[in-house]
């Protein structure tokens, strides 16, 4: 069977992940507990997790001629992803981000800077217009510019594709971009953002997902961490609980091996119950290894934890 095509503009950088007790006070030096560079961007990350779950990904984005860029290009080969749509930007350093992991709870605190990324402009969009058109699925985020994103996902509802935006980090917008959304995936600390509702229960996640579908969207998805995911949309409106996990090592890649996973299954052709149900099931996979790209679970781990439910 042929993979899936499934298209992802976004960044990639390189995560230089601390694990320390707690975050450092302005002023004062704490000692670490661990330290990993690794590959990361939520685009990038989102790439290779729906990669590692069965599709044909395309990745969109620019990147420097640094060793950063081949730490990315290393990461994307090993995983058989299309970087035909990737332009080596020769002035621009590739980005890097900073990234705290509590040794407590394994919640993270990030700071990213683009770098090259921030450059990728609505052309090379336009440049890498077949990949998308001949893709199931263009799934995109917020940290390269948001005039970019809305490009990309115009270019996908011109040729039919399904349109994923992962509003991550909450960077507010005209609200024009939802329009173009067949789903908007934000989580719960984002959704906040976005529209001023405070996400604590489900039925305030059932007020924030209501906002982006009043804005234009065709369904909302709320990621809720531990909580799982609220699916809400012109049919409804579905909870899907989270998968138990035993230890909860490092969230910082849950939320892209979610959308990763989602946007693979939708390209599928799977009912979007049963993609949020495959998306969990990638995430609650992901949160229990160190890192964000090398935490991706492979499809056999995710088909085995769906069917022991
Ligand atoms: O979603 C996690 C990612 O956000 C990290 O890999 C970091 O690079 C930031 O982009």
């Amino acid at each position: 069977m042929s993979k899936a095509p499934v298209a992802i503009l976004g960044i990639f950088v390189a995560d230089l992940a601390f694990r320390a007790p707690r975050m450092p006070l302005m002023g004062e030096t704490i000692l670490g507990h661990g330290f990993k560079a690794g590959p990361g961007g939520k685009g990038s990350n989102q790439a290779i997790a729906a990669a590692r779950a069965g599709a044909d990904a395309r990745m969109i984005t620019r990147i420097g001629r640094d060793a950063f860029g081949d730490m990315a290009r290393a990461a994307w080969a090993a995983d058989s992803i299309d970087i035909s749509g990737v332009v080596s930007d020769d002035s621009l350093p590739t980005g890097a981000a900073f990234i705290f992991v509590s040794t407590e709870t394994g919640d993270n605190a990030i700071i990213v800077e683009s770098g090259a990324a921030a450059a990728l402009s609505p052309a090379d969009v336009i440049a890498a217009e077949g990949a998308i058109a001949s893709s199931r699925v263009l799934l995109t985020q917020f940290e390269q510019p948001v005039e970019t994103a809305r490009v990309g996902l115009g270019v996908a509802r011109r040729h039919g594709v399904i349109t994923i935006l992962n509003p991550a980090p909450a960077v507010p917008s005209d609200g024009e971009i939802y329009r173009l959304c067949d789903y908007v995936t934000p989580n719960e600390t984002e959704a906040a953002s976005l529209t001023g509702v405070r996400v604590e229960t489900l039925d305030d996640a059932r007020a924030a997902a209501g906002i982006f579908i009043a804005r234009g969207a065709r369904n909302a998805l709320i990621t809720l961490g531990e909580k799982g995911a609220l699916l809400h949309g012109a049919s409804g409106s579905l909870h899907v609980p989270a998968f138990p996990v035993a230890q909860v090592v490092d969230t910082t890649g849950a939320g892209d091996a979610f959308n990763g996973g989602f946007a693979l299954a939708l390209a599928e052709g799977m009912s979007a119950p049963d993609a949020v149900r495959f998306g969990c099931a990638t995430a609650a996979l992901s949160v229990q290894k160190p890192g964000t790209a090398p935490s991706m679970p492979r499809r056999g781990e995710i088909e085995a934890l769906l069917r022991r439910g």
